[in-house]
């Protein structure tokens, strides 16, 4: 595309898009570099896939790929990934093995989450991997085709998408490292003696020959709050009270030094002061703080001292000085995490982030740093420091370690601790030019253009439908981070706000929960699904700490037309990928694979809703989609989606979530996939597909799975004793011991029934008492028997009224399952709202039949 211009007739065309930022227009057109990056929705995307898609036709089309996981974490301490830094990032070279997996040099891969854009890092290193990355994919990979893609990046935030287009386009990078030294060199002659101090050595200010003090260069001070004793009202400096020095520790409980009183932090109040804001016009009362300590340099020795005359006759001057550049005096927003620095320190404005003198020195900087190229990557040094030198960095001992870059920033808040390190805004400059030159380096080869960049909502219909490639996106997951607060401070410099109205995260400020989170995720995966090719896939990553979460995004994204061919999570110990079936329990890194159908089985689909043989077009479809034989360490993996259980799960759920009734019960469902497709290994396949897995199952032993299982109601019950009877056929006797010890606690609603029942429901017994699981032949006869006595069961609850306290789980699944086929959605939504929340939101079963229903009613 040639290089544009964004007007403000451009901006009036998408400004209704949803997650257009808030910004004056001459701001977001000062930080946009047309037409590939632009702070507000790109009006050139258009453009962008029309010059580099392909178009997609289904009669011609004959991609075919099989799901693929791979380490996620893979990559943190490479350069280019450390050199600015996100509240959280996916490496890139992790992404490239899925970009590498997925797609050919060329296609289109999107982000619609892109953070700080790894996604497209990753698709222009493919172009470009370094050696010993390039030898080790080949080695894994042997199939693998090198070659950049091109990528399409969208994040609500515009610090992200500015950091996104840092990190995807090239610049030159003599003329970077040069421009960069000037405008330090210039503000250091400027401000640099804000940050001297004299040399002491004992208390006696060193001299040189000429009598003249010797003048240290400040690395950094130390700065405590100062509390006041809630016995006798003194003052107390915290770093004198608390901090034992010797040990680097602070103390959870001191004495006041002036009544000896015993006393913890939580007990005392701040002491405060009052000044007036000259920016803000107006009189402010904030937290007292008071240097304790300065670390300086002579040459290169490094000493420390307490503050003393001079220092604080430097910094009274400093703090009653003009600041002549322009610097940001946003209020802090109302939420969740910008509480924290209003009720400790009084910080509710931006720049009260920041101590008077790194204030100044930061403004100044920061105005010599815009807005070309060479200068946005200035502006990224910048906001690359903005946190590390506010109040939120922390001193802790380990910081005193001049390689210690790190600093204390307790991630994910705004907290500003009691014992702060005003780091010089010049060392930490340093520090983090040399990273952005290495980034600058490692991304020298990316070509122009290759990446397009806007600031909208995931949401946002972007394009013509059918036209992405592949897509790799780590969404935000519910609460766990409030971006828009953490960005503020980033987004308040460079003028551009996040809108966050559609931010997609669970925030009680900002009135979200679990449902309106689930909405947001859908609206977005909506559009995912609208502008993906059929038969493409999705790669949603994303660190799980909470099943009511997890179980929001999987019913977002089937109700948005996807189909989950494959969930797993990394076992750190093997370093190998586990495969997830039960959602119970997974606390950790979550890679999901999901497809959207081809258009031709959507039509079939809805043309023959109301017979049986939808059911078994989805599984046809399913299973070409699936992996064949995975081998791992020389053996064949059991793949859980090929089961007949999880094949029945699918089915089901895409039958409720397009609207088209389930032609089939579990027991008839057994029996067909048994008649129509091959079993092996208690897997199901296609009969083009049975050779190769045959072939691999000569050469390989078939892996014994062990889901790892915790046994905490009746569903997770049977799932253990399956895996106990698949191994051998056992007494009543020989499973009732160790039974015992698997389940220690149940969950607090759950009915357990006991393990006889389990087994009498589930399973059969041979003349010689043992327990067995049944052959096809006969499990569809248990399942309807044991389907029926839950039915029973459930109708018995349906006959009570008020709160259900202790219930069998398996029944209202059962129950809710039929209330749906009878179209009775009135009454499953009654019936919910006699369980607890928590149960429907921990259950994807119950949470699918309770969400649609909720729709219909
Ligand atoms: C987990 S982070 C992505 C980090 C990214 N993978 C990286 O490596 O830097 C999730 C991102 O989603 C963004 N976000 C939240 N709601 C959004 C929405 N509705 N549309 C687009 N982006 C959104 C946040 O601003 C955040 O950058």
């Amino acid at each position: 595309m040639e290089k544009r211009k964004l007007t403000k007739e451009d901006i009036d065309k998408v400004r209704h898009i949803e997650g257009f930022p808030i910004a004056k227009d001459e701001d977001i057109i000062a930080l946009s570099n047309p037409p590939y990056y632009t702070a507000c929705p790109n009006p050139f995307m258009e453009e962008f896939i029309r010059e580099h898609g392909t178009p997609y036709d289904e009669a011609t089309d004959d991609y075919h790929c099989e799901p693929f996981a791979a380490d996620v974490s893979e990559g943190k301490n490479d350069p280019i990934y450390n050199a600015h830094s996100y509240h959280t990032k996916v490496p890139h070279k992790a992404i490239m093995r899925y970009i590498l997996h997925y797609t050919k040099p060329g296609d289109i891969v999107f982000d619609g989450f892109c953070g700080t854009g790894m996604t497209g890092v990753a698709a222009q290193m493919c172009g470009n991997p370094d050696s010993a990355f390039k030898m080790q994919i080949e080695k894994e990979m042997p199939n693998v085709v090198w070659g950049a893609r091109k990528a399409i990046l969208s994040d609500l935030s515009p610090a992200a998408t500015f950091i996104a287009y840092n990190y995807n386009t090239p610049v030159d990078v003599e003329a970077f490292q040069i421009e960069a030294e000037r405008i330090l060199a210039e503000v250091e002659k400027e401000c640099g003696w804000m940050y001297e101090t004299q040399h002491v050595i004992n208390g006696k200010v060193q001299t040189s020959i000429d009598g003249k003090p010797v003048m240290g260069r400040i690395n950094y001070t130390v700065w405590s709050d100062v509390f006041i004793c809630p016995t006798c009202s003194n003052e107390m400096v915290f770093w004198d009270v608390a901090v034992d020095k010797e040990n680097g520790k602070v103390r959870d409980i001191f004495t006041c030094p002036h009544c000896r009183s015993e006393l913890k932090k939580t007990g005392c109040k701040r002491a405060q002061e009052t000044h007036i804001d000259t920016k803000l016009n107006d009189t402010v009362t904030m937290a007292k703080q008071v240097p304790v300590l300065i670390n300086y340099s002579v040459g290169k020795k490094r000493y420390e001292k307490t503050p003393d005359e001079y220092d604080l006759t430097l910094i009274e001057k400093i703090d009653s000085m003009e600041i002549p550049y322009w610097y940001p005096a946003n209020e802090l927003p109302n939420g969740y995490n910008t509480e924290q620095p209003k009720r400790s320190h009084g910080v509710k404005h931006v720049h009260q982030f920041y101590t008077r003198r790194n204030l100044v020195v930061l403004a100044a900087l920061w105005k010599k740093s815009h807005i070309n190229r060479q200068k946005a990557a200035l502006s990224l040094v910048l906001t690359g420091i903005l946190q590390i030198s506010s109040k939120q960095s922390a001193f802790r001992y380990d910081s005193r370690n001049p390689k210690n870059t790190a600093g204390g920033i307790l991630k994910g808040t705004l907290y500003i601790p009691s014992i702060q390190r005003e780091g010089s805004i010049f060392e930490n400059f340093e520090r983090r030019l040399s990273a952005i030159i290495s980034l600058v380096i490692g991304i020298n080869k990316f070509e122009k253009g290759a990446v397009l960049i806007q600031t909208a909502s995931a949401s946002r219909k972007k394009t013509e439908k059918n036209s992405i490639d592949y897509i790799f996106t780590d969404p935000p997951f519910g609460g766990n981070l409030n971006y828009s607060e953490l960005s503020f401070l980033w987004e308040a410099w460079l003028k551009v706000v996040t809108n966050p109205t559609p931010e997609a995260i669970m925030n009680t400020v900002q009135g979200k929960g679990l449902p309106e989170y689930q909405a947001l995720m859908t609206q977005c995966f909506n559009e995912y699904y609208r502008v993906l090719k059929p038969g493409r896939w999705m790669t949603v990553e994303f660190h799980n700490s909470q099943n009511a979460v997890w179980n929001a995004i999987q019913e977002a994204l089937q109700r948005s037309g996807f189909i989950i061919a494959d969930v797993r999570t990394l076992d750190k110990q093997q370093s190998s990928f586990k495969q997830v079936t039960t959602t119970s329990a997974v606390k950790q890194d979550l890679v999901i694979s999901a497809y959207k159908p081809k258009d031709s089985f959507k039509r079939e689909f809805t043309a023959n809703a109301g017979s049986e043989e939808t059911a078994w077009m989805f599984v046809r479809q399913h299973m070409e989609n699936l992996p064949v034989a995975v081998i791992k360490n020389d053996q064949v993996e059991i793949l859980a989606e090929r089961q007949a259980f999880l094949l029945f799960d699918r089915m089901v759920a895409y039958h409720i979530m397009n609207g088209i009734p389930v032609p089939i019960d579990s027991g008839d469902f057994y029996k067909g996939l048994d008649d129509r497709f091959l079993d092996r290994d208690g897997m199901y396949f296609l009969s083009d597909q049975v050779n190769e897995y045959d072939t691999a199952r000569i050469k390989n032993d078939v892996e014994d799975i062990q889901f790892e299982l915790f046994v905490t109601n009746e569903k997770s019950a049977i799932a253990w004793l399956y895996q106990q009877l698949r191994i051998k056929s056992q007494t009543y006797q020989d499973l009732q011991p160790q039974f015992m010890q698997e389940v220690k606690t149940v969950d607090k609603f759950e009915a357990m029934p006991e393990l006889s029942v389990l087994l009498e429901e589930n399973f059969l017994q041979n003349e010689n008492g043992k327990w067995y699981i049944p052959d096809v032949t006969k499990a569809s006869d248990v399942a309807k028997l044991r389907e029926k006595k839950l039915i029973k069961e459930f109708e018995g609850y349906l006959e009570g009224k008020g709160k259900l306290k202790a219930f069998r789980t398996e029944a209202i699944r059962a129950g809710f399952a039929k209330l749906w086929t009878e179209q009775k959605y009135k009454l499953i939504v009654d019936t919910a709202e006699r369980l607890p929340e928590s149960v429907i939101a921990e259950d994807d079963k119950l949470l699918m039949y309770v969400d649609l229903s909720s729709g219909r009613v």
